[in-house]
């Protein structure tokens, strides 16, 4: 089977390397991919947004299944025409992607499922959002409607924060992705990631996350794209997994088929945990980056049979052969990063890392300059590992941290406090 992965992150890296570790996989291309993923791939170059592009470039190559990577596809409809192509895809259409790409979207379907989630209101004006804001006090969370790449959410301590962040999503702090607003009850508890295969009716659990968003150790300083996650996460006992399926993702999952746009692919949950009892934070249509990481190390070859089951209907009946094991990604990241950070400094050590199926170095922004691998983008490196226990991973994931030799860059000395 030819394969092509279309990202080119730390989240693509991982699924290269787990579906190259299935005898199944033939040809595997990744578009644009990156120099970690170059060393295990044909790295192509494609406007993955472009579906017509994306289509003659699986004409030309006889590819067979296509895995979309980051949502900006999805939401562009590049799985739709790839299906209309008559191609096998793992990845949800875009009417089905408004479940990460619409917040209102997402809020209707909770309200009509009956899925346990804040309490919200949608707003178009900067008045209206205000006065609701003052009526309801703080703490309160402002969030920006369309894709703002994780960035279009404040939660507000005070009403005057709430109120200054209404008036910079207005004056299009994120461009059109803040030109309608939705304010929601500020949610307490612990924040866990659950993901599942869908295959438009069924859906097969493959694993549990946490992250870390915050920039700095102990969970403080600028909100990331996430600096390190673990697998599985404590909080989502057997019991709450049960729960969160019979709550939230099976009456989503149903009335996503009652509309008639069955949802195929990941569906990524966002879940904040109280008591045990489980409530949606929100809904991503995608891996998470750097979750993905940690589930590719736990699931191996075997993710590659359960994504093409996902997108051939075919998961009932499916299961994931789990080992008992916890698994850790570091993320090393330019000095600077989120805010302005350097591009192009050689990163060595990197041949001295072992790469096996406990350890592995997925590279998230790196390029190739005269045979040696460069930093080029804010998340680089994802340092990942496996074992037994968490605190195993750990010390496999910081002894690779401690063979990169990077000045320009630096990672959180702290991933998995919380579990550890
Ligand atoms: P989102 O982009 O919706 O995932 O929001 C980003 C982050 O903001 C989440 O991971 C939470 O940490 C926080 N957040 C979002 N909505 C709420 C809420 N209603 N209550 C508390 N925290 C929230
Ligand atoms: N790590 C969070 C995300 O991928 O959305």
């Amino acid at each position: 089977m030819n394969i092509l992965i279309l990202g080119g992150g730390g989240r693509e890296h991982s699924l290269a390397w787990a579906v190259m570790q299935n005898p199944k996989c033939d040809r595997l291309f990744v578009a644009p991919g990156n120099a970690g993923i170059a060393q295990i791939a044909e790295c192509a170059a494609l406007d993955i947004e472009n579906g017509a592009a994306v289509v003659n470039f699986c004409d030309g190559n006889a590819v067979d299944f296509v895995i979309v990577g980051p949502e900006a596809p999805l939401a562009a409809g590049v799985a739709d025409r790839l299906r209309e192509a008559g191609l096998t895809v793992f990845g949800p259409s875009a009417e089905a992607a408004r479940l990460e790409t619409s917040k209102t979207f997402t809020k209707e379907i909770c309200a009509a499922a009956g899925v346990p989630t804040a309490d919200w209101a949608h707003f178009t004006d900067a008045d209206a959002a205000k006065i609701h804001v003052r009526a309801q006090g703080a703490p309160i969370v402002v969030k920006a409607d369309g894709l703002a790449a994780g960035k279009g959410v404040v939660v507000a301590e005070t009403v005057e924060a709430a109120e200054r962040a209404i008036d910079e999503m207005f004056a299009g702090a994120f461009g059109d992705a803040g030109a309608e607003v939705v304010i929601e009850e500020c949610m307490t508890g612990e924040e866990a990631s659950f993901f599942v295969l869908c295959d438009g009716e069924t859906a097969l659990p493959v694993g549990t996350a946490q992250d870390h968003k915050r920039a700095g150790e102990g969970d403080t300083g600028p909100n990331t794209g996430g600096m390190g996650a673990y697998s599985p996460a404590p909080v989502l006992t057997e019991a709450v997994a049960r729960r969160v399926m019979e709550r939230i993702i099976h009456p989503t999952l149903a009335e996503m088929a009652r509309r008639g746009t069955p949802y195929r692919g990941v569906l990524y949950a966002g879940l904040m945990i109280e008591d045990a009892r489980p409530r949606l934070v929100e809904y991503n249509v995608r891996f998470g980056d750097p979750e993905c990481q940690v589930l590719m190390m736990r699931l191996g070859a075997q993710a590659l049979d359960l994504m093409q089951a996902a997108a051939e209907g075919r998961l009932e009946g499916t299961r994931v052969s789990w080992a008992e094991d916890h698994a850790m990604t570091v993320v090393m990241a330019a000095r600077g990063y989120p805010g302005a950070y350097e591009k192009g400094e050689v990163i060595g050590g990197l041949e001295d890392c072992p790469e096996d199926s406990f350890n592995m170095v997925f590279h998230a922004g790196t390029a190739e300059r005269d045979g040696r691998i460069v930093a080029a983008g804010g998340r680089v490196l994802n340092v990942t590992a496996r074992g037994a226990t968490l605190g195993e991973a750990r010390d496999r994931a910081y002894a690779m941290v401690d063979c990169i030799d990077w000045p320009g860059g630096f990672c959180r000395r702290d991933i998995g406090w919380r579990a550890l």
